[in-house]
């Protein structure tokens, strides 16, 4: 287009047998164009208004061109507020960009009813002086483009308007704005305006400082939406409604866990506690979930827009925070536990009181929630869907490590254990299908425990790892953001399926451990011995076929027994009770 100007403007001046002068550029009339006021800035978005010369008086206005340079240098604005930290005096590049779309406007009277309107185009040295302060506003002007940035003036060739003098060419001289700039710049700030859906703030106001939750993209004071768009829309609710419905689901069997194991179980057994505080604490884990999507993701992580929520200024948020750290650090405690108690009762070996790992789980819980709670580390962070430690050292040093040496521990007493169940039935069965199918339940529950702890431990680390990268690609977010495509903008983070992963593997346990022990017969024994499950029971049908079955099985069991009385599994030698469960309840007994 710009070619095809220049082209008809040499053709012009070649017919009209005119030669321009050096230092002077070439212009093209638009016959109804007008001087006109400047419109005046929109009302929410500071651009012009203080920065043209003689108050704006006389810009040069075709259909809707100051609409239209608004949008352009708000573009411009945009740009520039990310060339903060590469750029001299951008306030004055800021008045080049408002000369340059709003440019002065000359009257040429040709008749006493008839005038023509001009642009006095912006003058070569000062766009020169503005690229070599910014260089990278080079990509967005051309300073050698005569028609643009003539360096003296313009000549416009009037002679078909019956302009007469000079042959009928009009020269207008060069708008340079720099005697204006020197007079009011004291007065005028440099204005940032911030792509959407960057929100500006001030990060030297303490009220926005950010530490309180606000994430600045150096080196402007645009801050990044809360909740930050590093998916679509339909990924996060996708992921939400996940979250919602498993926590509720996992809540719910966790706590029928914890009833079956722990409060109406006549017996409970240090395994039956294990599992009754490992169920605890994954109950506590999706109850803060409960809670944070009972307030409201949004309301609850996102508190000011922008703003992601912080312990100091969001109570409920350190609340949340605290409650979840409890509940996970105690449920890889916990796991840890089950463990051992399981390898040293295969062992036959009473090496630790139950209650030492109590007070040890609990003390050392406890204790990082304190700490972290009194340096103020339970946040929101970027992108996540719960509040939680986000320091990166906290994290790894109150969890993270923790978590890896308890998985460790916990994955090799399992491992261990099926080498000792493995050993003793091969000494009293020979039997293989049996031997598989007793080893089958057991590990499965090794397999889900230890490798979801395992995944949520590698994502973790394969995040922290990758996290400059995810930094840095903020920059491709920012001119992503800058280009104004009609592309939806993300910023880099994990990639979605495996964030997705992670988010389930935290909820799926209680589901899991449900299905691994809620639904055993342990459990199914335990219910049926209730007193006041079998006053319910036989109060609504005297013969009640949950009562008669399992005493069959007891039964069974008991003839079973004294074929094997040598096995650990003695008593659950039926088809069905070869589970991890069985084991440790037996070798307890022996103990
Ligand atoms: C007008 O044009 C004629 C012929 O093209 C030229 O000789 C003359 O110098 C021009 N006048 C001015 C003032 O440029
Ligand atoms: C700057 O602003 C103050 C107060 O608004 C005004 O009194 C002063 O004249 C202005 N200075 C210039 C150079 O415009
Ligand atoms: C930002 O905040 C500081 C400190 O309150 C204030 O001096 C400055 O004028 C503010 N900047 C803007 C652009 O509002
Ligand atoms: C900007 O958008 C254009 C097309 O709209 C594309 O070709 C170009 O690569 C984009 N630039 C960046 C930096 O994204
Ligand atoms: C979201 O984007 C931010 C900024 O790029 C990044 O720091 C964070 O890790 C991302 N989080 C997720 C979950 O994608």
């Amino acid at each position: 287009m710009k070619i095809l100007i220049i082209f008809i403007i040499f053709i012009i001046s070649y017919i009209s047998g005119f030669e321009i002068p050096k230092g002077f550029g070439i212009g093209l009339v638009i016959p109804d164009a007008e001087c006109l006021n400047y419109i005046g800035d929109p009302i929410d978005q500071q651009l012009c208004n203080s920065k043209l010369q003689n108050n704006g008086d006389r810009i040069y206005t075709t259909t809707n061109s100051q609409i239209d340079s608004q949008t352009n240098i708000k573009k411009s604005f945009e740009a520039i507020t990310f060339l903060q930290d590469q750029c001299k005096d951008l306030l004055f590049a800021q008045f080049g960009i408002c000369d340059i779309y709003l440019a002065p406007c000359i009257e040429v009277t040709l008749t006493p009813l008839k005038s023509i309107s001009l642009p006095q185009r912006f003058c070569k040295s000062v766009c020169d002086r503005m690229v070599s302060n910014c260089p990278r506003l080079e990509e967005q002007m051309d300073c050698s483009n005569s028609f643009l940035f003539p360096e003296i003036g313009t000549f416009y060739d009037l002679s078909p308007y019956g302009y007469t003098i000079d042959n009928g060419t009009f020269a207008v001289p060069c708008s340079d704005p720099t005697i204006f700039f020197n007079q009011v710049s004291s007065n005028s700030s440099f204005i940032e305006i911030c792509p959407s859906p960057l929100l500006l703030k001030n990060s030297s106001d303490p009220e926005y400082a950010a530490n309180k939750g606000y994430s600045y993209l150096s080196p402007s004071n645009c801050v990044l939406p809360c909740p930050v768009p590093n998916y679509s829309n339909q990924k996060w609710d996708q992921l939400l409604t996940m979250s919602k419905i498993l926590s509720t689901i996992s809540f719910i069997l966790s706590l029928y866990n914890v009833l079956t194991f722990g409060i109406i179980n006549k017996k409970v057994s240090d395994p039956h506690k294990c599992t009754c505080f490992f169920s605890g604490s994954i109950a506590l884990v999706n109850l803060c979930d409960i809670i944070t999507y009972g307030i409201g993701y949004e309301e609850l992580l996102c508190p000011e827009p922008g703003r992601s929520a912080k312990q100091q200024l969001d109570p409920v948020c350190g609340l949340t925070g605290a409650f979840f750290h409890l509940g996970i650090t105690y449920c890889v405690l916990w796991s840890m536990t089950m463990g051992l108690v399981l390898y040293c009762s295969v062992k036959r070996q009473k090496w630790f009181k139950f209650n030492y790992f109590l007070i040890g789980n609990t003390t050392f819980t406890i204790t990082t929630v304190v700490i972290a709670a009194a340096t103020s580390k339970f946040e929101a962070g970027l992108g996540s869907i719960e509040c939680w430690i986000r320091d990166r050292w906290y994290a790894i040093s109150l969890f993270w490590i923790p978590c890896g040496i308890a998985l460790l521990i916990g994955s090799f007493c399992i491992i261990a254990v099926i080498h000792e169940v493995y050993k003793t039935s091969k000494k009293s069965i020979s039997n293989r299908n049996d031997l598989l199918q007793r080893e089958l339940k057991p590990l499965l529950i090794v397999i889900f425990i230890s490798g979801s702890f395992l995944y949520l431990f590698i994502f973790f680390f394969d995040i922290e790892r990758k996290f400059g990268g995810y930094r840095s690609a903020v920059e491709d977010y920012v001119l992503c953001l800058l280009n104004g495509s009609q592309e939806e903008c993300f910023t880099t983070g994990p990639s979605y399926v495996p964030y997705f992963l992670f988010y389930l593997v935290i909820r799926w346990f209680g589901i899991i451990f449900f299905l691994f022990y809620g639904t055993s017969n342990i459990a199914r024994k335990i219910w049926v011995q209730n007193k006041i499950w079998k006053s319910i029971s036989s109060s609504i049908s005297p013969k009640s076929t949950p009562k008669s079955s399992p005493k069959n099985s007891d039964s069974k069991i008991n003839s079973n027994s004294t074929n094997n009385n040598n096995m650990i599994l003695n008593d659950n030698n039926d088809k069905n009770l070869n589970e991890k469960k069985a084991v440790e309840l037996e070798s307890i007994k022996i103990n």
